[in-house]
């Protein structure tokens, strides 16, 4: 048997955690032999305090053979001390007619703090996955306030947009999910994102030989993809969270599987004419558990450069707009 894995997570008793947990603890995230230990984070609030030990004794009751602890907590000094993981969910949901960067005054200074308490307590070989919206721009702030951990082990989450895309290429195809592949979220989690089609497969054949309609894939299903978010929320009134739950969990499973390839926000360093600072959805292959590579080299044709363009522009504008909250 492994040795636990300690794995902390913000926002524990809202919406999204409560979709979450469960499936950590169930081996689903890192992996049917991984006992894990869950430190979870609530603000400091009495009705969260008490819906977090409700949502513990609910864990306690499915008996998970993986489980082996769990810290309950207000304190971010104490749920992240030795954390291999750190997901970052707790923060604000945006509602009705709202921009997920409307949220950035609010949210942002959480990541500040946070920041600086993960680089200074937890594990030397921790990683970092941001949820909370705007999630590429509070995972930058995060980061900014790390010494000791290294900028690319801070990521933020694009991977729900990329299984939206997977999901709308095959509905319109009229093909199996399956076969769609190689699917990749470009920029910011935001509508200015670009699901890049033209590299991305059906059956091993280029999207656009298969879906010949180029302005639906440049129209409508971009369209789709980026607005996903606000659609939930004006159907169910309220944000996404199992599916958001289900994407963080492809999210670390495909960043601890060697060989995995998949879209996530991470450092740009000036690939693929992002602003080298900014957190930037692209595609990755992952090395060794934990640790990627960006895949570079997909060529991009006129479009593709203005959707890049302005969804850069968009990440730029975040940052100048938190300036004050960077490390
Ligand atoms: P929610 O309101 O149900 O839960 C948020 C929880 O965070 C609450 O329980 C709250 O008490 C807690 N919290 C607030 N500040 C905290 C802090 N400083 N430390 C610890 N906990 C804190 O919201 P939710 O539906 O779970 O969504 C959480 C965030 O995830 C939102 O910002 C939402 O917009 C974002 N989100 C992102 C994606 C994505 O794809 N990146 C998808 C869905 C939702
Ligand atoms: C989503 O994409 O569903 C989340 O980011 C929630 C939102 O505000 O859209």
């Amino acid at each position: 048997m492994k040795s636990p894995i300690r794995v902390a997570v913000t926002g524990a008793a809202g919406q999204i955690g409560y979709s979450l947990l469960f499936r950590i603890a169930s081996g689903a995230m890192f992996g049917p032999d991984q006992p894990v230990i869950l430190q979870l984070i609530e603000a400091p609030i009495e009705k969260a305090m008490k819906a977090l030990e409700g949502v513990s004794m609910e864990l306690d009751d499915c008996a998970f053979p993986l489980l082996k602890g769990m810290v309950l907590t207000d304190n971010a000094s104490v749920g992240f001390k030795d954390a291999n993981w750190c997901l970052l969910i707790g923060a604000k949901p945006r509602g009705p007619g709202m921009e997920r960067a409307d949220l950035l005054k609010d949210n942002g200074k959480i990541f500040t703090t946070q920041g600086q308490i993960i680089d200074s307590v937890a594990a030397t070989d921790a990683r970092v996955a941001v949820v909370g919206n705007p999630a590429n721009t509070n995972c930058m702030i995060a980061a900014s306030h790390a010494k000791r951990l290294p900028a690319e082990r801070f990521t933020a989450m694009v991977r729900l947009d990329q299984n939206r895309a997977q999901t709308q290429l095959a509905k319109k195809a009229g093909v199996d999910l399956t076969a769609v592949q190689n699917i990749f979220i470009y920029g910011n989690h935001s509508p200015t994102m670009f699901p890049s089609f033209a590299h991305a497969t059906i059956s091993g054949k280029p999207v656009p030989a298969v879906i010949t309609d180029s302005a639906w894939l440049q129209g409508p299903f971009c369209e789709t993809v980026g607005k996903r978010g606000a659609a939930i929320i004006a159907a169910r009134g309220a944000s996404s969270a199992a599916s958001a739950a289900n994407a963080l969990v492809d999210h670390v499973r495909s960043l601890v599987t060697p060989g995995a390839i998949h879209s996530v926000a991470v450092k740009s360093n000036g690939l693929y004419g992002f602003d080298a600072n900014v957190w930037a959805g692209m595609p990755v292959r992952t090395t060794t558990p934990g640790s990627y590579e960006v895949i570079t080299g997909y060529a991009m044709d006129d479009f593709a450069k203005s959707k890049i363009a302005a969804t850069n522009k968009e990440l730029v504008d975040e940052r100048a707009m938190v300036t004050e909250l960077l490390g």
